[in-house]
């Protein structure tokens, strides 16, 4: 079985939905653990009520941006994961994070990347009159909301949409393409050469 752990910042609505999937099907792996930078994160609970280990490293006591990655990061290997996912955090981590988990550390973002990194995606789509969105899960290198795409979701934007409608269509197909992701990296289903990641089978990577 391969070790899944999770972090989260707040709602973890992705966590959960990844979790849920595990569970009901017969992933060959586990989420160990979920952790947070917040310890008010919302998501911890969900967790905590599932059986889940949680754990809280709060970016808070640390001045500097090394000190929390590498307590974070003793956190993460204290769980011995195969997989580091990514899902609402809301931190930047640092290149030597990043390098320590390469290849095996996922992200959701909620733009059609390399269309609109970094925040308010969807605000800054609507003001860029997109027709339509989506969201990617990627592959984390040193670089923010770059990195190999392993899977894409679209959807229109329709007349009328605020940022908040416009959020909630995105996210409800993140909840369907962060599973699947996550099931092909830990069912080994995945190729990686160079910047293209390419389902070994074929498997349609784009939903719309
Ligand atoms: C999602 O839209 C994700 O793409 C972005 O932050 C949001 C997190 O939502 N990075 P949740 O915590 O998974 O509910």
């Amino acid at each position: 079985m391969k070790r899944i752990v999770i972090l989260i910042s707040g709602r973890g609505s992705n966590m959960e939905a990844i979790v849920q999937r595990a569970a009901e099907q017969d992933w060959p792996a586990a989420v160990v653990a979920v952790l947070s930078n917040r310890p008010n994160a919302a998501g911890l609970r969900f967790a905590a009520d599932r059986g889940i280990a949680t754990r809280v490293v709060d970016h808070q006591s640390f001045a500097r941006r090394e000190d929390f990655d590498a307590a974070l990061a003793e956190a993460i290997d204290a769980f011995d994961p195969d997989l580091v996912v990514l899902a609402g955090f809301m931190r930047v981590l640092g290149t030597a994070f990043v390098e320590r988990y390469a290849g095996r550390l996922l992200n959701i973002h909620p733009s059609l990347l390399p269309a609109f990194p970094g925040l308010h995606t969807h605000r800054r789509a609507l003001e860029a009159g997109c027709k339509l969105v989506g969201a990617t899960v990627h592959l984390v290198t040193p670089t923010l909301d770059h990195g190999p795409i392993v899977a894409q979701s679209a959807v229109p934007v329709l007349a009328g949409d605020d940022e908040a409608a416009l959020a909630n269509r995105v996210l409800a197909t993140e909840h369907v393409i962060y599973p699947l992701a996550v099931r092909w990296f830990v069912e080994d289903r995945l190729e990686v050469q160079g910047s293209i990641v390419r389902h070994r089978d074929g498997a349609s990577q784009l939903l719309i």
